[in-house]
């Protein structure tokens, strides 16, 4: 199977204070289909630049990044539209859920927007709320559940979708240590079955589990 993502000489930078500053400067990344990969490194080293880049949300100044062989920087606006629809999902340190939706709509939500029946969308949301140990919960409002069950909640969201790859930007940062451990064993478990997973995170316990650790170092991943 194609590398998930490769990324060649990306560079980013950004203007702020009247000058210039590079964030990224000439970025190489391959990764397998079924990796999981933990980008380490200090605080605005340039981690949430690098996987925003990688799904779409910015555009590299230089270099090129392909995902599931699309390539990313040059796709145009419907196209883009299409990759973040389809290509990729995300994670964040919150989860994010519509406040008056319940579990199983939240999760249904993007396979809505795609244009999946309401039917079927709601029988996929159901079986990825079931993956993660949430069916019980499927009818609760965001604001009924704990912060890990929200977070789990968003792994469904984002997985249901059965993306190329996932973006998880400090996915259990807010989480304690137990709950941390049952998300991280999820996203572990997305990863063997053919989702490519890339996190940005301090979480000692997640580089522990992770195929590859990089860091991100004076716009370099080494
Ligand atoms: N849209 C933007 N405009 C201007 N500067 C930006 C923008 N996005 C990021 N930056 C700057 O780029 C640098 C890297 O930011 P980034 O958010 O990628 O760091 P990070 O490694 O994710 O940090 P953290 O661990 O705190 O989340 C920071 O100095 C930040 O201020
Ligand atoms: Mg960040």
């Amino acid at each position: 199977m194609a590398d998930a993502v490769v990324m060649q000489g990306v560079s980013k930078q950004f203007r702020s204070g009247g000058r210039w500053r590079p964030v990224l400067r000439g970025v190489d990344l391959v990764m397998r289909q079924t990796e999981l990969v933990v980008v380490s490194g200090r605080s605005g080293s340039g981690k949430t630049t690098l996987l925003s880049l990688i799904g779409g949300l910015d555009r590299p100044d230089e270099g090129t990044i392909s995902v599931a062989e699309l390539d990313v920087g040059r796709l145009g606006d419907g196209e883009l539209e299409r990759f973040r629809l389809e290509t990729v999902s995300w994670v964040f340190q919150t989860a994010g859920l519509h406040p008056l939706l319940t579990a199983v709509e939240n999760v249904a939500l993007p396979l809505r927007i795609r244009g999946t029946a309401a039917a079927p969308a709601t029988r996929i949301a159901m079986a990825a709320l079931e993956e993660v140990g949430l069916e019980a919960r499927s009818a609760h409002r965001a604001h009924e559940l704990s912060g890990g069950e929200q977070q789990r909640v968003a792994l469904a969201r984002a997985l249901a979708k059965q993306p190329r790859l996932l973006l998880a930007d400090e996915p259990t940062a807010q989480l304690d240590s137990g709950t941390a451990q049952g998300v991280m064993t999820l996203i572990r478990s997305a990863s063997h079955v053919g989702i490519a997973v890339l996190i940005a995170s301090h979480d000692p316990a997640l580089v522990e589990m992770a195929d590859r650790c990089l860091w991100l170092v004076d716009g370099h991943l080494v």
